[in-house]
């Protein structure tokens, strides 16, 4: 077995503790990524279907990972942050739409649903506590409150990255389910570390990048789109991947 120091051959100068913001790559990102930069200078594209196979495999780990089997429900983005611009530009918005965020939401979380301001959605702010020794109620309730007869969706982090603080997905699926709002669940700041049960949670999206708690390079993020979801987002992006008969 591998020591820890053998996964993470980390400079001995640094202790590298932070992990919510970019991860050390252990050993095995590096050589996987090592691995696909030499295939690529020795044999250019000539397993691309190989790699086809891989990011097959990806998309079932993923599913496995939010304990869903539904593989179509999983695509790939190129960030957290592209795979919530991908839901909230895709879904068919009416003027006074209103979406629940945290007071304390990463940027990427936030300003995305603002801009859909010019749309006439107005976000909508639930105050969270900023740490364990805060008087602000119990974030759910705060969510709760906020809710109108307008409110379309709730996007909210499974785990707040300043505070850390973690919701209660079960209890914030009820809620949504009662008042027929979308859930979105940003996890970048939990998967790999805390498990996610889609089966229990039933979330219409999630989002989370690798680069946390996945240990892998930035740049490929989870995309989770409920099967029920898929047929109501507008397309926004297109490309030959999204086609059939990739040869037409
Ligand atoms: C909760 C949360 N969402 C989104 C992001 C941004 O992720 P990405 O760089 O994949 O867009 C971060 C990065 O720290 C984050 O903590």
């Amino acid at each position: 077995m591998q020591s820890f120091n053998e996964h993470f051959p980390l400079d001995p100068s640094i202790c590298y503790l932070n992990h919510a913001a970019v991860s050390p790559w252990p050993l095995r990102t590096t050589n996987a990524l090592t691995d696909f930069a030499k295939e690529n200078s020795t044999f250019g594209a000539t397993n691309y279907l190989k790699w086809l196979e891989t990011e097959q495999q990806l998309r079932a780990r993923l599913a496995k990972l939010i304990n869903t089997h539904d593989t179509d429900e999983i695509t790939l983005a190129k960030s957290t942050s592209e795979a919530l611009s991908i839901i909230a530009y895709g879904i068919d918005w009416q003027a006074g739409d209103e979406v629940i965020i945290s007071s304390h939401e990463f940027p990427s979380n936030r300003i995305v649903w603002e801009s859909l301001a010019q749309f006439g959605v107005k976000t909508v702010i639930a105050d969270f506590p900023t740490s364990s020794a805060s008087t602000i109620a119990d974030p759910i309730n705060s969510i709760q409150s906020c809710i109108t007869k307008n409110t379309r969706l709730v996007s909210i982090s499974s785990v707040q990255y300043a505070s850390g603080l973690r919701i209660n997905l079960d209890a914030l699926s009820l809620l949504c389910q009662k008042h027929q709002i979308l859930l979105c669940v940003d996890a970048i700041q939990s998967l790999g570390a805390i498990p996610f049960d889609q089966n229990k949670v039933q979330a219409d999206f999630i989002v989370a990048d690798g680069h946390k708690w996945m240990m892998a390079a930035e740049g490929l993020a989870l995309l989770y789109i409920k099967k029920e979801r898929q047929n109501q987002l507008k397309l926004t992006q297109f490309g030959w991947h999204m086609i059939k008969d990739k040869g037409n």
